[in-house]
């Protein structure tokens, strides 16, 4: 609960300046570490500041304290505050812009990972945000007679406490679509039933601290709330940039981690498939610091056959851990997933799933299972990426008509990266854009690092055709807006 002192109702002009100012100041009243813990007091330092924004004692876009200020209110050393800063900061709690100061990171709270906050739109709002297939495209008949056949079908044996790693039938034949699809070295003994991506990352961090990895290399940019996410596993994150072929694997070698989450088949947010040539690079880290990869193929499915490359783990299951989920091919509330560890990390994943719910509902399992053998879910994948595809289309002619707007974002996947011209601040364009009733995500909540130009993340999965085309529209003209107010002499004679 929020400190009564400090709650929004009481607090006169809560999104003012003195009112961030006057959260700031006494910050330092909410902190606290304990000296006789053995936990290192930045991280003690850093839960605290997590619980400083999640009781909204600090709200997004507050300006913390410097780190002088506050270590000197703390009685801390300086290094243990900046530690502290730089760790939220790499987990997308706080932006800190070079030179500048640090700030709490605006819309991701309480967020989903499919792109930040989902709180019910205001009427009439588009929202363009990537993560979301389309919804309305939910295959309900199919599933409701997969659910129909599951219950009916299912062994009375398998009612009971079944193997956390899900149900035989599952597993083979999943570890067969994964091996047809994306070429993933999987059997049945191997895949282990998931709630998502989200879980079977939880699964890999678990097992990675168990056989002694201390940090985890992240690609920068990421979807913030995946970024949190990850960091609440419980290993510190190091931010790699991601480049035109990939993660940066020199970059990587020198971040000191040995596990790394990467996106290979589409990064997102930036669409970029990672090259052969980035591949057996970072397939050689691997092997050369006795390494992990922890492979999120999140949206592979949608994706050009000629540019789709066999998933990483094909021919390295000692290195690369696969997951994948039902989320973009069904829906992201189905909440099912699939893993297959790698050999190393095998027996502690298995654990950690037994550990944290036993195993998967045993009728989703069925069902899906069901769905994949009879072919159903296949044909339904492939309606859904034609009708991506299409909207794909419209969402490129419609957004390359804005002048010195560059779309990018590989050939697949459910949303587009689309470079603005230098010097716009994409933050801006956002929250113009929200004015005019058109929700996207800014480039800069994206990256931790800065190293990207200004982009937008823009989803084309949800809308219809018609909220893409008049979500695009309103992007344009508040986009349009910015620029006359910065350049007044451009609207002409007319117009003064
Ligand atoms: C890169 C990435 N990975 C994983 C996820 C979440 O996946 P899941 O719903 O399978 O947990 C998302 C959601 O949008 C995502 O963008």
């Amino acid at each position: 609960m929020a400190d009564p002192a400090i709650d929004r109702a009481t607090t006169p002009d809560a999104g003012s300046r003195i009112g961030r100012e006057a959260r700031a100041a006494s910050l330092a009243l909410h902190l606290g570490v304990d000296r006789s813990s053995d936990r290192p007091l930045w991280v003690q330092l850093r839960e605290s500041l997590v619980g400083a924004v999640e009781q909204e004692v600090l709200r997004p876009g507050d300006v913390l304290p410097s780190t002088r200020v506050l270590a000197d209110e703390l009685g801390l050393a300086r290094s243990t505050v900046v530690e502290a800063y730089a760790q939220l900061s790499a987990e997308g709690w706080f932006t800190a812009k070079r030179g500048s100061e640090t700030r709490v990171a605006v819309g991701n709270q309480g967020a989903s990972p499919a792109g930040e906050d989902r709180r019910p739109p205001m009427a009439d709002l588009i929202d363009l945000r990537p993560g979301l297939p389309d919804l309305r495209g939910f295959p309900r008949s199919l599933w409701r007679a997969a659910l129909v056949d599951a219950v009916t079908q299912t062994a009375t044996r398998d009612l009971g406490y079944l193997d956390p790693a899900g149900l035989p039938l599952f597993r083979e034949v999943v570890a067969a679509h994964l091996r047809r699809t994306r070429g993933v070295a999987a059997t049945s003994d191997t895949v282990v039933a998931t709630h998502g991506v989200v879980q079977g990352q939880h699964l890999a961090i678990r097992a990675l601290t168990a056989s002694g990895h201390t940090r985890l290399a992240v690609e920068d940019p990421l979807n913030a709330t995946l970024r949190r996410l990850l960091a609440q596993g419980g290993l510190p994150l190091v931010a790699v940039p991601v480049d035109r072929e990939g993660i940066d694997v020199d970059a990587l070698a020198r971040s000191g981690a040995r596990a790394v989450v990467v996106t290979a088949a589409h990064q997102y947010p930036t669409g970029v498939t990672m090259t052969a040539r980035r591949r057996a690079a970072l397939l050689a880290w691997a092997r050369d610091v006795d390494g992990q990869i922890v492979e999120d193929d999140y949206a592979a499915e949608f994706q050009l056959a000629e540019d789709r490359l066999p998933a990483l783990q094909h021919g390295s299951a000692d290195r690369v851990t696969y997951l994948g989920s039902a989320s973009k091919t069904l829906a992201p509330g189905v909440r099912l997933g699939w893993a297959v560890p790698s050999g190393p990390l095998a027996v502690a994943f298995r654990a950690e799933k037994l550990a944290a719910d036993h195993g998967n509902p045993v009728f989703d399992q069925v069902a899906f299972a069901l769905l994949v053998r009879s072919g159903r879910y296949q044909r339904h994948l492939r309606a859904q990426w034609a009708r991506y595809r299409r909207r794909r289309e419209l969402a490129v002619r419609l957004l390359e008509a804005e002048r010195g707007w560059r779309v990018d974002g590989g050939t697949g996947g459910l949303h587009l990266w689309v470079e603005l011209p230098d010097g716009v601040d994409d933050e801006e364009v956002a929250a113009a854009a929200r004015r005019w009733g058109v929700v996207v995500s800014a480039g800069s909540s994206l990256t931790v690092l800065g190293h990207c130009r200004p982009h937008l993340a823009i989803g084309y999965g949800a809308p219809s055709d018609a909220e893409l085309a008049e979500g695009v529209r309103r992007l344009r003209s508040a986009a349009a807006g910015l620029a006359a107010s910065a350049h007044p002499s451009a609207l002409g004679p007319t117009l003064g």
